[in-house]
């Protein structure tokens, strides 16, 4: 039996496997057709097939009457793409967009150029394709707090509402409080496998005084056995959830490989009627008769709003592009940084080690029986939601997640992680070559509400050339101090009973560029943070949502851009402040909500769904 060597014999297994299982059961999960020839014209064009674009373009595709147009820069999901533990090895392929952050100085020290990898999804399903699958909404508070910021309809009860009609929950345990249902699109479990190191996770929380809750429920502080967006044992994408069941409508239209590269605006009034795409290396448009949906995620919405001549006025003249109408599109960027690489040896053979799997055993065990490792949610396993001395306690506003896996940077001998990471060889060799292959577990801690934002820019005004991503990592040294109290946290998880029972430590070499400061010091944790910075991959925020006295918003919170008619955005980046919790669930929920009022908006005597308090916080 051979080793499991990455990505060698692992896909062909898979397509092997695979074709067999289809020829014997009958797929169910037919994947979507793509349009060979776009109309020239179309009621709605979505620009985006990602987490929020693909439940737009199907929630408006229910109206019969209306003609839907999905344009997708990327190709279709595969087999690779379908195994949840094989996530990291979509980064840097061609179903990503493989952005960099700019050159700081203050974060990503430990990265080649001191730039971090930013993966986004270019492929249908965006990234819910590429992402690890964890499905947590945020604390109640992020959405009264829109609210709170003039955004009606932005509250708790309603987010809550549009989690719900998006759910298909399998875990009968959480179906059975208010908090969850079964019959949405989107299916959501736990994975299908688990190390019996989550459990130790989760009893180390208790031991702390932490309670172990669905922290998608009632209250969000505490420990959990992570939920994932998974079906069957794989990766369930917004592709898969929202736009597979509805494949055969014949008044949507999907066309992937399309890149949008600029909205066509009427200048006289302001008016979008149309979109700009290359497609087969050719230059196409399409006209939109009511409205065209910006759904391209955090990076690509502002820039192609910006290329179109919505944006900084200051910035767009740079470039010599005329300006539509002056909005601050590109700023208030957020993102979820944490800590790559805390890593904690155990003695015991019950860790995931990448070469002591056996490959052929579990790719069966994952494609006959929907089963075994490879199931593992990108190899995250439990969450927690922990307050450092910043945070008040008893308010259920945590500042700090945990993001637990039965693995480390090491526990694929350097063959991937590393690579995701951007780790500089010098960094790996001292550190983590040593203990290749050795059994570890990390605890990611991450920063829930920074106060630090950043921006993206135009570096040109042609639209292949990629915006400047600047994160802007650690520019108020609170968010540097939370994190540290955030290791702290979790070096006491590795010192109680449920772990000391693996033998588990600390692994204590030093990053080379931190030997300066003694090892485990604030200061040294605080400068191992600033060289394994990590995105949490949550960009946000750069088409900020706001009520017109709020100058620094771009969309009203009906998601119409100021000033511009016929325009929306509806993805990840309208959030005014980042949610406390991974994003991936929020957009779905903000997809959900767009596409209501959308229809609000055009279909007479519509009401939406949402009726505030009805569903959850009246049964209680
Ligand atoms: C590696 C990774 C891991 C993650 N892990 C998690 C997780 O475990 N849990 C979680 O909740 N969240 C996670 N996230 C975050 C979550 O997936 C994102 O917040 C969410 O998918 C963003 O949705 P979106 O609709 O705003 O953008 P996207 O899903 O990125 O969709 C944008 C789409 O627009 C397309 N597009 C862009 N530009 C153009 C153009 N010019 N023309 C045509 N199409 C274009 C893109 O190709 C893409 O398909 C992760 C993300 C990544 C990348
Ligand atoms: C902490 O939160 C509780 C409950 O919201 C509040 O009553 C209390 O005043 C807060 N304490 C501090 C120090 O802010």
């Amino acid at each position: 039996m051979a080793p499991l060597t990455g990505m060698l014999t692992i896909p062909l297994l898979l397509t092997g496997f695979t074709l067999y299982h289809r020829y014997i059961s009958m797929d169910p999960e037919t994947h979507v057709e793509d349009v060979l020839q776009v109309l020239p014209e179309y009621d709605f064009v979505v620009i985006g097939a990602g987490s929020a674009g693909a439940v737009v373009a199907s929630r408006l595709s229910e109206v019969p009457h209306w003609k839907v147009l999905l344009l997708e820069a990327g190709g279709d999901e595969n087999e690779v793409s379908d195994v949840p533990s094989l996530a990291a090895y979509l980064q840097l392929s061609d179903m990503d967009w493989q952005y960099k952050t700019e050159y700081t100085g203050r974060a990503c020290l430990g990265m080649v150029k001191g730039r971090c990898n930013w993966p986004r999804g270019k492929v249908l399903g965006g990234s819910s394709v590429l992402n690890y699958m964890l499905y947590v909404r945020g604390n109640r508070r992020d959405y009264d707090l829109w609210e709170a910021a003039g955004n009606p309809g932005w509250g708790y009860p309603d987010a809550l509402h549009y989690f719900l009609k998006s759910e298909d929950n399998r875990n009968p345990y959480l179906v059975r409080t208010p908090y969850h249902k079964t019959g949405g699109y989107m299916t959501v479990q736990e994975a299908a496998w688990r190390t019996p190191l989550v459990l130790s996770f989760v009893q180390a929380g208790t031991e702390l005084g932490y309670e172990n809750r669905d922290i998608n429920g009632e209250r969000q502080t505490g420990f959990m056995v992570a939920q994932g967006t998974v079906r069957r044992g794989s990766r369930c994408s917004t592709a898969k959830a929202f736009l597979r069941p509805v494949r055969l409508r014949k008044n949507l239209h999907i066309a992937m490989n399309a890149h949008v590269t600029r909205l066509m605006i009427d200048h006289a009034n302001s008016k979008v009627y149309g979109v700009e795409f290359i497609r087969h290396g050719e230059r196409q448009v399409v006209r939109a008769r009511k409205e065209v949906v910006v759904s391209a995620g955090s990076l690509n919405t502002p820039q192609i709003l910006m290329l179109s001549g919505i944006g900084p006025a200051e910035h767009l003249r740079k470039f010599g592009i005329p300006v539509v109408q002056n909005l601050r599109v590109g700023e208030n960027m957020q993102d979820h940084a944490g800590m790559a690489g805390l890593t904690f040896l155990i003695d015991m053979p019950v860790a995931i080690v990448q070469a002591r799997l056996q490959a052929a055993a579990v790719t069966s065990q994952y494609v006959f029986r929907d089963r075994g490792p490879m199931t593992l949610l990108g190899g995250v396993e439990g969450l927690g939601f922990v307050n450092t001395k910043y945070a008040n306690a008893s308010d259920d506003f945590p500042d700090i997640q945990f993001h637990f896996a039965p693995a480390s940077i090491n526990s694929d001998g350097g063959l991937q992680v590393r690579k995701c990471l951007g780790l500089t060889d010098e960094l790996y060799d001292s550190v983590y070559a040593p203990i290749n292959n050795r059994d570890a577990w990390t605890i990611m801690p991450l920063l829930l509400r920074p106060r630090s934002s950043g921006t993206v820019r135009l570096r040109s005004k042609n639209p292949m050339v990629y915006p400047a991503v600047d994160a802007n990592y650690f520019a108020d040294p609170r968010d540097i101090a939370t994190l540290v109290e955030g290791v702290k946290i979790a070096l006491q998880i590795s010192r109680t009973k449920a772990f000391s029972r693996y033998g588990t430590r600390l692994h204590k070499l030093p990053i080379p560029g931190c030997k300066k400061y003694k090892f485990s010091s604030d200061a040294y944790w605080e400068c191992a943070i600033r060289h394994m910075t990590m995105t949490i991959y949550h960009p946000v925020g750069t088409c900020k949502m706001g009520p017109p006295s709020d100058p620094t918003a771009v969309v009203d919170p009906r998601l119409r851009v100021y000033g511009v008619q016929g325009l929306r955005v509806v993805d990840a980046s309208i959030m005014p402040n980042i949610v406390s919790g991974n994003t991936n669930a929020p957009v779905i929920m903000i997809g959900e909500k767009g596409s209501d009022l959308i229809k609000e908006d055009w279909l007479p005597g519509y009401v939406a769904t949402s009726r505030r308090g009805e569903d959850v916080e009246g049964k209680r």
